[in-house]
């Protein structure tokens, strides 16, 4: 049975290319977030860490995109990743990716969904 999705917003509250929403994890045992995004219509999320080092990704609090809003970018050295994979497409992640988490939205809400690494926030 699949465990429970987790509401993060309604689907108004991220526009395209637009401002990201952050929601609090546990990943790998730490406390953490994740952000979720629109592009091309569709709502992907990651874990908020840069594949450098480890940190947040954005530079005030849910400002992931570049400016031309096709990328997102790492506030701390510049790193940018591809929107709909996460892959890093620039800069010093190279080779590296963010971190997936499942999202989907539903009923004009959207949720994610805990895996194995990335669990729902301690209470
Ligand atoms: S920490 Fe993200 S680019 Fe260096």
């Amino acid at each position: 049975m699949s465990e429970t999705a987790i509401q993060i917003c309604v689907s108004e509250a991220l526009e395209e290319s637009g401002k990201g929403i952050r929601f609090p994890v546990t990943a790998g045992g730490e406390d953490g977030t994740g952000f979720a995004i629109r592009y091309s219509g569709a709502v992907y999320a990651y874990l908020n860490r840069c594949a450098h080092v480890p940190i947040e990704l954005d530079w005030n609090e849910g400002e992931f995109f570049e400016s031309s809003g096709l990328y997102l970018m790492c506030s701390t050295h510049g790193a940018i990743y591809v929107p709909d994979s996460g892959r890093c497409a620039g800069g010093p992640c190279r080779g590296g990716r963010l971190r997936p988490i499942v999202v989907f939205e539903k009923d004009n809400r959207v949720f994610w969904q805990p895996d194995e690494y990335v669990r729902p926030a301690r209470a």
